[in-house]
């Protein structure tokens, strides 16, 4: 079965939703190649899944250092072991395996539960730090409009 967007999958930041969103087309991509039985574009889809999900992960990482999230180094070796278990499908796929539908559920459970869970518990933190910067950006803008009057 297809996966559906709910609100509830929302992290409340909009890049971080629109990635996941892109990762669940994905996923549902990879279960109608499955479906329709194309061994091309299965491959296809899982080079492009794994491409995307490492960079999506990377992107992540790279927020939540930046905001000296707490979890930061257990997230990321979720992320880690999740890919290198996806790799571990890619290469039977390559070996001529059917895993596809094993994998799909496997992909579709995982996301959902990382999603709402490991990357709902970020989410605090990363915004908080997305606060101070806007806030610190205002504030050399004040600077400059200041220095101007007074010059
Ligand atoms: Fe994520
Ligand atoms: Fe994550």
């Amino acid at each position: 079965m297809p996966i559906t967007w709910t609100p509830d999958l929302d992290t409340g930041i909009t890049v971080i939703d629109q990635q996941h969103m892109r990762i669940v087309d994905y996923i549902n991509t990879l279960e109608s190649a499955n479906i329709g039985g194309i061994k091309d574009v299965v491959g296809r889809t899982l080079d492009e899944l794994v491409d995307y999900t490492v960079s999506h992960f990377a992107f992540e990482e790279s927020l939540q250092e930046e905001a000296g999230y707490q979890f930061c180094k257990p997230h990321r070796k979720v992320h880690e072991l999740f890919i290198r278990r996806i790799n571990e499908y890619v290469g039977r796929f390559r070996a001529g395996e059917d895993i596809a539908s094993e994998l799909h559920t496997l992909l579709s459970a995982w996301l959902i539960n990382h999603i709402r869970r490991d990357d709902a518990d970020y989410v605090a933190a990363v915004k908080a730090n997305m606060v101070d910067l806007i806030a610190e950006k205002e504030r050399k803008k004040d600077r400059g409009w200041l220095s101007r009057f007074f010059r």
